[in-house]
Parts: C-alpha cells; sequence; structure tokens
C-alpha cells in the first residue's frame, strides 16, 4: 500500500514526464526542447511554481480514465525573471502534439487571469499541433477564451509570445493579439493554412519555411518581432526585452542604474550627418551614442529598416526609440514603417515608456504600389499613435523633416514635449530642389543656363526655408542644439517630464485608422 506521500510523488513525477521519454527523445532530436526545460531557461533559477499538475485531459474516446494524462499537454504557472513576477505557459509538444484541449485551454485561461489580477506580465511557449482534433468544437471554444483574455489584458499587462514548434490554424491569432512574438529559426513556424492547403487551393508550391518560418514572419509579414538562433537564444531574448518593460500599465519600468554619465558629450556626433544630403548615414550610431552604455534592443529588426524602433535606456530609465534610417530607402515613410512604428508607439503609450524620435525624413514614399496599398490609410496609424500618446515625448532632428511626414513624426504639434533640432537640420515642405522646380517652373523653362539658375535658385531657398529656425522662430522647436549636446539635453528633459500628466478627452476608445 502506498503512502500518501509516495502517491504524490508518483503523480508528480507521472505528470513530469510529459509524453514519455520515447517523445522526449524525438523532441530533442528535432532540436527543440521540452516544455519544461524552456521554463527552466526563461524564469530565474528555482524560482518556478507550477499549477495545475494534477490537471487531467477531459476523459473521451482517445483518453481513457486509466490512461490518465496529467497536465494535458501544457505546464503552467509563475516565476520570477530577475526577481520580477511573471506568469508562463509552455506547450508540451509531447502529448498530443501539445494540442489544446479543454483541459489545456482551462490551464492557460487560469494564469492569464491571475497574472491580470495580479498585474504581472505572461509569457506564453507555444509548441501546437492546434485545436485537439478529437476534442472538436470544445478546443475552438478553448481558443477563443483565451483569445478574449489576450484582448482584455492588452494594454494592462505586457504579453509575450514565443514560437518554438508549430503554431498553425486560428491558433496563430493568440501570439498575434500579444504585444511581441519571438519565433526561433529553422524549428517555428506560423500560419493560417499550411503548404498542402495552399497548394490546393492557389496551385502554389512552398515550403513550409517560406510560408511561415521566422524568415519569413521577421523580413516579409512582419508578425514576428524577434528571431532567435535557437531556443536558449530565445529564452535570453525574452529575459532582455522584460527587463525593458513594466510590470503593467501603472507600475513604472524597472530602473538600471548605470556608469555611463548623463552629461557624457560625444564628439564624433557632430562629424556624423554628411555635408551632402543625399548621402546615408546609420542612425543606430546615433542612437548607440546618446543612450546608456551604447544599448539598443531592435524591434523587428529585419522588417521595414527603413525606420528603427527599439527599447533603450537614457538615465537608466526604459526608453522606446523610433527613428528614420537613412541608410534604407533614405528613410522614407512607407506603408510598413509606419505600421511598425505605430504599433511600437502605441505598446510605449499603454506601458508609460517615454519615447525618443529621431527624424531624418524625407517624406512619403511616392508611387502606385504605395497609394494603391493604402499609404493613406497606414500612414495616418503613425501620426494617430504619436497624436494620442500621452507618454513624455521627445524629439531629434538630426537632417531632413519634410512634409506631412514632420507632422508625423512627434512634432511640437501634436504634443512633443522637447523637441529640437540639430543645426543642419531642414525643416520644410519639401526639398530645395523639388520646391525650385514648382516655384519656379516659368522661369527656369526660359532660362540661358537653367542648370546654374537652377543651383542658384536652390541655395536660396535651402537658406531661407530648409533650415531649423523658422520653426524654432515660432516655437515648433524648442531650441537648436549641438549634436554632442544630445544626451545630456535629452537626459535633463527627461528628468523634468518624469512627473508628465495629460490625458486624452474621455472616450469608450479611438477608432485608429486600421
Ligand atoms: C490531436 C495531434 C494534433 C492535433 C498533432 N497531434 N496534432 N493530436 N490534435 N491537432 C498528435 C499526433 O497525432 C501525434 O500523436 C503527436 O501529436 C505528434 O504529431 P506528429 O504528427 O507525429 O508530429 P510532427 O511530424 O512533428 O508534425 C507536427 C504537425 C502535425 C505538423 C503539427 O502533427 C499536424 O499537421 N497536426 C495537425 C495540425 C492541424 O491541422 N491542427 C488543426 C489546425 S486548425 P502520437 O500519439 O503519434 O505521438 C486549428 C484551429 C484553431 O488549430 C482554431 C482556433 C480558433
Amino acid at each position: 500500500m502506498t503512502t500518501p506521500i509516495e502517491r504524490l510523488e508518483a503523480l508528480r513525477a507521472q505528470s513530469a514526464r510529459g509524453g514519455g521519454d520515447d517523445r522526449i527523445a524525438q523532441q530533442h532530436a528535432k532540436g527543440k526542447l521540452t516544455a519544461r526545460e524552456r521554463i527552466d531557461l526563461l524564469v530565474d533559477e528555482g524560482s518556478f511554481v507550477e499549477l495545475d499538475a494534477f490537471v487531467a485531459a477531459r476523459a473521451s474516446e482517445h483518453v481513457s480514465d486509466e490512461a490518465q494524462v496529467l497536465g494535458d499537454g501544457v505546464v503552467t504557472g509563475f516565476g520570477r525573471i530577475d526577481g520580477r513576477l511573471v506568469y508562463v505557459f509552455s506547450q508540451d509538444f509531447t502529448v498530443f502534439g501539445g494540442s489544446l484541449a479543454e483541459a489545456h485551454a482551462a490551464k492557460i485561461v487560469k494564469v492569464m487571469d491571475q497574472a491580470l489580477r495580479n498585474g504581472a506580465p505572461i509569457i506564453g511557449l507555444n509548441d501546437s499541433g492546434g485545436a485537439r482534433i478529437q476534442e472538436g468544437v470544445v478546443s475552438l471554444g478553448g481558443y477563443a477564451d483565451i483569445f478574449l483574455r489576450n484582448v482584455l489584458a492588452s494594454g494592462v499587462i505586457p504579453q509575450l509570445s514565443a514560437i518554438m514548434g508549430p503554431c498553425a490554424g486560428g491558433a496563430v491569432y493568440s501570439p498575434a493579439i500579444t504585444d511581441f512574438v519571438a519565433m526561433v529559426r529553422d524549428t517555428s513556424y506560423m500560419f493560417v493554412t499550411g503548404p498542402n492547403v495552399v497548394k490546393a487551393v492557389t496551385h502554389e508550391d512552398v515550403t513550409l519555411d517560406e510560408l511561415g518560418g521566422a524568415e519569413t514572419h521577421a523580413r516579409r509579414s512582419g508578425v514576428a518581432h524577434f528571431v532567435a538562433d535557437d531556443e536558449v537564444r530565445c529564452a535570453a531574448l525574452l529575459r532582455e526585452l522584460f527587463g525593458y518593460l513594466p510590470s503593467n500599465n501603472v507600475d513604472p519600468a524597472p530602473r538600471l542604474a548605470t556608469e555611463d554619465p548623463i552629461d557624457r558629450m560625444d564628439r564624433e556626433l557632430d562629424a556624423i550627418v554628411p555635408e551632402s544630403a543625399a548621402k546615408p548615414y546609420d542612425m543606430k550610431d546615433v542612437i548607440r551614442r546618446v543612450v546608456d552604455d551604447a544599448k539598443l534592443l531592435e524591434v523587428h529588426a529585419e522588417w521595414a529598416q527603413n525606420i528603427v524602433v527599439g527599447f533603450a535606456r537614457l538615465d537608466g530609465q526604459s526608453i522606446g526609440i523610433v527613428a528614420q534610417q537613412p541608410m534604407i530607402l533614405a528613410g522614407v515613410l512607407d506603408i510598413d514603417a509606419s505600421i511598425k512604428a505605430a504599433r511600437f508607439v502605441r505598446f510605449c503609450d499603454a506601458f508609460n515608456i517615454p519615447l525618443v524620435t529621431f527624424v531624418d525624413v524625407p517624406g512619403f514614399l511616392p508611387g502606385t504600389a504605395q497609394e494603391h496599398g493604402g499609404i493613406i490609410r497606414n500612414g495616418a496609424k503613425l501620426l494617430y499613435a504619436y497624436a494620442e500618446a500621452t507618454v513624455p515625448k521627445l524629439t531629434v532632428i538630426t537632417r531632413k523633416a519634410y512634409g506631412g511626414a514632420y507632422d508625423v513624426m512627434s512634432s511640437k504639434h501634436i504634443r512633443g514635449d522637447y523637441n529640437v533640432a540639430w543645426p543642419g537640420a531642414e525643416i520644410a515642405v519639401m526639398g530645395a530642389e523639388g520646391a525650385v522646380n514648382i516655384l519656379y517652373k516659368d522661369e527656369l523653362a526660359t532660362a540661358k543656363d537653367p542648370e546654374k539658375r537652377r543651383a542658384e535658385l536652390a541655395t536660396q531657398y535651402a537658406e531661407k526655408y530648409a533650415n531649423p529656425y523658422v520653426a524654432a522662430a515660432r516655437g515648433y522647436l524648442d531650441d537648436i542644439i549641438e549634436p554632442h549636446e544630445t544626451r545630456p539635453r535629452l537626459a535633463a528633459a527627461l528628468r523634468a517630464l518624469a512627473g508628465k500628466r495629460d490625458a486624452n478627452p474621455k472616450k469608450k476608445h479611438g477608432n485608429i485608422p486600421l
């Protein structure tokens, strides 16, 4: 006769074995870790407290009472990352392919509810064959229960998703609603319909990876915010990201003491922008020279690279960086760049992370592809996001700020708190060449030497309009600063804005042009 303690130990061990040694070996052979190994990598050592280890798969034709499957293909609980509370669920592919059924869904729902109630982030580690086929509509209901909680928790607690195996069908919509999605190269994929269905419907031949691998979603679709080379790096990335985020929309993000002095000046910045307005420079270099310890965690690093977004710290405080990248498409705003930055701005605003924007923008990208693709509707997203944001907003115009893009990029008019420009900045409706061609069309048509005259007029125009002083004279800029002073100026402004209180009119919610 077994003692109560022996029985407990036996059941606990059974639950921890998941789908058994053979399936665990298969999982490892695929280069994947088990659900529990992943949690161990993610949370502080020894901090994980498992919940619902004894929840059994609902008995049905495929699960007999005798063959009790404890845990039902998902490990749930809470732990700590750098000492801070986090709720976690980790799907166990060794049990029914990690497929989602009634008990499995109920366990996820329980930790989501607890995370929301306790104001702690939730991290989902996804590795699942989707809805458990044998449980039919009950599985679909389980998904919907999760989707609802994803939506209700949005903007209240950070929600992070890692895709560590298959994530297919409607199951993709839970990670899609969460704030950040990380994928693991070669072993994860996401799609609504798989290659076989694609073949049947559209006659296209496409591999799993091409259709929904990490590379595809990081570069083409923008579904994945991060790609990691393997699961160990993925867990490290999630921990790093977590460090920039507050636990909820009320608590502040953790401050990290830095040895990097806030009054540090960087003379290299004075020469970083090339004299010719057409020549590129690396905006990430500018960012790294300004923020604490040259550290930038880029989000969507491989998608819409003409804009850079990511987390950094200034004076120890988490900040969200948005910046044009002159090295890619001259930093132009296009559909993808607008969507990428808009979502990031809204995340930062929801979680009270101040925004620091570096502007060097020639305008919106012209062309039928952009117009027909809805640059109007999509560009409006970024304008909306910045205008709506009430967090501290600091803006540095490093070179060009032309046209509507000037307004959009955290300008004074849409409640920028501290707006400055470097001395060589050009703030105008358009660049000198374009302006001269329009304003002096008739004169140039009859000029003896049109090229020479065009150059003269362009110089006159640039002196009169394409400089930062017209904007500064109106107070649209708070100051014109030398590039090397950027860090101390921004740090001082950020300190001044520490107690900022601003609010939007009371409403149910706005109607961002989706
Ligand atoms: C029940 C499942 C399952 C599922 C996998 N398994 N998916 N059991 N329901 N959805 C089981 C398998 O039977 C197998 O059991 C074990 O998990 C491992 O699966 P394998 O096929 O051996 O693994 P692998 O070769 O790696 O292939 C993984 C896979 C494949 C690509 C995910 O299993 C697959 O295509 N599964 C079906 C995927 C699917 O169509 N799901 C429904 C999507 S629609 P044994 O006992 O042999 O180990 C959906 C709708 C969501 O999810 C709607 C939300 C609104």
